[in-house]
Formats: C-alpha cells, sequence, structure tokens
C-alpha cells in the first residue's frame, strides 16, 4: 500500500494490503449504528414529531457489533506492539465496544469525552436532552508505546470545543474537528509514524495527520466522501506549497 493515501474501498478489503504490526496509531471514527432524523426542519410546532428515520446500514445491533469486531481485529493485526487507538462511538454503544477492544486483543485503557458546545437542538417533542457529547475509547496494544505528555490540564479524558464550522465545515454529516483529534494523536504517536483510518469520512484523520507530520492511510467506502477528501488534499497542498514533496492522494 502507499502510504498518504486514502483508497476507495471497503475496509475489511483494504486490510488485506496491510502487513502485520506495520502501523502505529490507529485513529478511527466508524458508522454510528444509529437512525438518524431526517424531517426535522419541517417540525413547525409542538404537536410535530421526527418521523422519517434513516438507519446507519446495519440489519441489526448484532450485525452492527460483529463488524465492529472483526474491524478491530484486523486493527491488533496491524498494529506495532506498544501501538495506540481511538475508536469514537455515541454513548449507547461504548460500554459494548470497551469490551470488543479487550476481546480483539488491546488493552482498554480510558473513554474519552468531546463536549460539544454548539451541539444541534433538543428537539422539544422527543424529550430528550441534546446530544452535546461524543466518546472516544482509547486502547493499545500492550502498555503505549509512545506518549508524549502534555500540560496536566492537557491530560484530561476531556475536550471541549464547538463542531466544524466555517471552512473546517465539509459536507459530511459527521466530520470530526481537528482541534479535537490533533492532541490524542500529538500525545500517542511521533513525526513520520503510521497513522491508520479505516473509516476515513470527509479525510480529518489524513489533515490532522499532515498537519502533524505524521503519515497515514485510509479507507472510505463512499464516493461522494472520497470527493471531499481529494478537495480537502488539494485545497492543503495549495495552502502549504510543496509541503515536504509529499502528495497526499485518493486511490479509487
Ligand atoms: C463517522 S464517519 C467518519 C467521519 C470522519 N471522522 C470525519 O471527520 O469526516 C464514518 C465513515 O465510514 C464510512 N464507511 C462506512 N462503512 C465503511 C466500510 N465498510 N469501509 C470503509 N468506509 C466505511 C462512511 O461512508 C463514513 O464516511
Amino acid at each position: 500500500m502507499e502510504i498518504n493515501s486514502v483508497y476507495k474501498t471497503d475496509c475489511l478489503l483494504g486490510f488485506k494490503n496491510i502487513d502485520n504490526e506495520s502501523v502505529d496509531l490507529i485513529f478511527t471514527d466508524p458508522p454510528y449504528c444509529q437512525n438518524r432524523a431526517q424531517n426535522i426542519t419541517n417540525l413547525k410546532n409542538h404537536k410535530d414529531v421526527v418521523t422519517e428515520f434513516k438507519f446507519d446500514g446495519y440489519s441489526s445491533e448484532k450485525e452492527y457489533l460483529r463488524f465492529i469486531e472483526k474491524v478491530l481485529r484486523e486493527c491488533y493485526r496491524v498494529s506495532k506492539d506498544g501501538a495506540s487507538g481511538y475508536l469514537w462511538c455515541g454513548d449507547d454503544f461504548v460500554s459494548y465496544i470497551n469490551r470488543i477492544v479487550e476481546k480483539a486483543g488491546f488493552q482498554f485503557r480510558k473513554v474519552i469525552h468531546w463536549h460539544k458546545t454548539n451541539p444541534f437542538p433538543a428537539i422539544h417533542t422527543r424529550k430528550i436532552f441534546a446530544n452535546s457529547m461524543e466518546l472516544i475509547v482509547h486502547f493499545s496494544k500492550g502498555t503505549p508505546k509512545t506518549w508524549n505528555h502534555k500540560h496536566v490540564n492537557e491530560m484530561h479524558n476531556f475536550i471541549e470545543t464547538p463542531i466544524c464550522m466555517g471552512k473546517e465545515r465539509k459536507k459530511h454529516q459527521t466530520q470530526k474537528p481537528l482541534k479535537v483529534c490533533i492532541p490524542f494523536i500529538e500525545i500517542s504517536s511521533n513525526e513520520n509514524d503510521l497513522i491508520l483510518d479505516p473509516f476515513m469520512g470527509s479525510g480529518t484523520t489524513a489533515i490532522a495527520a499532515l498537519m502533524t507530520n505524521r503519515n497515514f492511510i485510509g479507507f472510505e467506502i463512499d464516493n461522494g466522501y472520497c470527493e471531499i477528501i481529494a478537495e480537502r488534499f488539494e485545497e492543503f497542498v495549495l495552502k502549504h506549497a510543496n509541503f515536504k514533496g509529499i502528495k497526499p492522494q485518493i486511490k479509487l
């Protein structure tokens, strides 16, 4: 596989081309297996309810968790001894995922909480709180080989930022802010290390790797999102002309 490339493929196929024990850090954000409300903007008064949902694509929660287990087993195989992993998830699946990382061979370390200071508002009629929190499960293959300790105030398992806005925001519903990803990448990897993200989405992990002088490889199954990644790479290269001669690529 060529480093600094995102391959347009199902990650379970892509993994077959990654050597055992070749990756320094897993940083990934798989699909959440959630019903996503579709007709929120049409709600006009307090009797209106959300009636249209689009499911993330798994026939059941069991199937989803089996898929996550397969991915984590592959992550374990390709990780170097002492590699860390960070996996985003929602509050509904976090306790299952903590156990699956251990089933796959990793050590579970901590759950990190991202508080979104500007979440989508709660829908009054559903009588639930706004989803202002996303979680990241941190795990490692044995004792972490890299731990670049920052100031004690930056070593909390809690981080607070707005959701992506302005120029950073791309057309991806679950895009994660660089500001949240970069500190964990800096703590758990060194310059020139190789970071793997099997679910690139809009390419946030790849951009974070470029910004911190790390290498990356990744997969994304959706054509439209691959186009967004290609645009982000172009923007990045334009902004940082002749960036160390590295040409991040999408492989279709
Ligand atoms: C939660 S999003 C990742 C968002 C990303 N962190 C960002 O900041 O843009 C998950 C992504 O995984 C992709 N995906 C889902 N199943 C996949 C598979 N089997 N192989 C590769 N990509 C997949 C989806 O198309 C989606 O873009």
